[in-house]
């Protein structure tokens, strides 16, 4: 990985930050928001007017959604709705599938979920399916406190003839840990559960927004029914969020928003509406459109950073992205970020009165490390190391659920997560942050220098302070 030349692209590199916080939101290459800036020249609303303009914007769109569908393989756009984030997809399929519960039926998912894959389920069955008077357990798989990894004899116990849906993480954004998706799915398969469809095996919802960014993804190697990742997480500005489902639900599945172009042209009336082809069906309402164009670029921008960052060969072209494109460029990412991880994780463990959580394998974990020390508040923390420098991330994460099972009171740790733009440096430079915070002295953050790859001229470059100040 050429992480100097990779570095260039990135503005924050200017400006000495070490940027620590990835797992919640990757930072944008300078290209896409130029790329933002000059879709401004060509604006237009899409499939909604006759001037080139709406013309080019919505060949624009539907491109996106040949990209987004060649990167994770996808068969083609059919299989690819579009919605605000993860959250919103996997709320998406809990509204899509609501009226084909019935009663006795269950849902699995496990304790180690983000609360984008949990509350959803937990309001279907405990409040949304009660007051339709259907009765729908919701089932959660255990971890091991001690390693983190999810008890799959606890999930196999839960699913049975019932589990019409298993909803499982593909990587803990708090405990880092990465789940057996094939294992998952061989459960799902031997349930038997009878779907509408005719299939007789329980749907597998995976909630990849810890997995897309940093590994290579196949759905249909995975077999997974829905898959959801977030285009924020893997450099795209925030705004849109990806659903993979299997064509055939979505064609039979009833839409999970009504109204403007969702329905087929001129095909409404008083008593019968037919909806658009796919995947226009699933786009209701004018969409994030140049978010929608600008993610799908972010794609192509990643695989360009990984295979070549000096010289681009999928960004801003109608290249098809080929598979072995994207294994090679992803394997490469997935690589780097294990390399950073397992050298967080090795000095980190060396610091006095930490926990870290999740596996102790950094090739068992996706690339954050979340930790605890003896005595001190994870927010506290936090904002130690940001006066040395180094942008962390303190709190629940959203796995909240994780956090009441490992029993931390308050429900919180304090996270660092990388991507392909982090430097073994930098890990460095944070650990050394973690060891003064945890011994309560200044912390030796050489943080006024620009980081390694930087411009160098940065005028505003943040100054290290004393993390004992905390
Ligand atoms: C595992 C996981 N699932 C879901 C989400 C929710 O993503 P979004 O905020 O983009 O909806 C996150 C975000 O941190 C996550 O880490």
């Amino acid at each position: 990985m050429d992480v100097h030349s990779i570095r260039r692209h990135f503005a924050f590199a200017d400006f000495g930050r070490i940027v620590a916080n990835n797992a919640a939101s990757t930072q944008p290459p300078r290209e896409l928001l130029a790329l933002y800036r000059s879709l401004a020249d060509r604006y237009e609303n899409v499939h909604r007017g006759q001037s080139d303009a709406s013309r080019e914007m919505t060949a624009l769109f539907e491109d996106a959604y040949d990209t987004i569908a060649d990167f994770i393989g996808a068969p083609d756009r059919t299989g690819i709705a579009l919605y605000r984030n993860t959250t919103e997809a996997i709320n998406s399929v809990m509204y899509a599938l609501l009226t084909e519960f019935r009663d006795g039926d269950n849902v699995v998912t496990t304790m180690m979920e983000h609360n984008s894959n949990h509350v959803p389920w937990y309001a279907l069955c405990r409040e949304v399916l009660p007051r339709l008077g259907r009765s729908v357990q919701h089932r959660l798989a255990r971890f091991d406190p001690r390693t983190g990894e999810l008890d799959l004899d606890h999930l196999a116990a839960l699913i049975d003839s019932r589990t019409k849906l298993v909803c499982c993480t593909a990587a803990s954004n708090f405990l880092g840990t990465r789940n057996p998706i094939g294992t998952i799915r061989g459960l799902c398969d031997a349930s038997g559960y009878p779907q509408p469809t005719g299939e007789r095996r329980s749907r597998l919802l995976v909630d990849a927004a810890q997995l897309v960014p940093g590994a290579y993804v196949d759905v249909r190697a995975l077999d997974v029914d829905y898959l959801a990742f977030s285009f924020h997480k893997m450099l795209a500005p925030f705004g849109v969020g990806a659903l993979y489902a299997r064509p055939h639900l979505l064609a039979a599945g009833l839409p999970f928003l009504y109204g403007g172009d969702m329905i087929a042209e001129g095909r409404v009336f008083p008593d019968r509406v037919e909806y658009n082809a796919l995947p226009w069906k699933y786009a209701a309402g004018s969409p994030n459109i140049l978010g929608t164009i600008v993610s799908a670029q972010a794609l192509r921008l990643l695989l360009d950073l990984a295979l070549t960052p000096g010289r681009p060969m999928y960004f801003g072209t109608g290249r098809a992205i080929e598979r072995p494109a994207v294994r090679a460029a992803m394997n490469r990412v997935a690589d780097w970020n294990r390399s950073l991880t397992g050298r967080a994780l090795a000095g980190l463990e060396a610091v006095d009165g930490i926990t870290i959580y999740g596996p102790r394998d950094a090739a068992r974990r996706t690339s954050l490390v979340a930790f605890n020390l003896a005595g001190r508040d994870p927010i506290g923390v936090a904002e130690a190391l940001n006066r040395a420098g180094v942008e962390a991330r303190a709190g629940c994460h959203c796995a909240t659920l994780a956090h009441h099972a490992l029993g931390l009171v308050p429900p919180a740790s304090c996270r660092v997560s990388f991507y392909l733009y982090n430097t073994p440096d930098e890990v460095d430079r944070i650990v050394a942050a973690v060891a003064a915070v945890a011994a309560g002295r200044a912390a030796s953050v050489p943080a006024d220098a620009p980081a390694p790859g930087a411009a160098g001229n940065a005028p505003t470059a943040r100054r290290a302070r004393s993390a004992a100040e905390a």
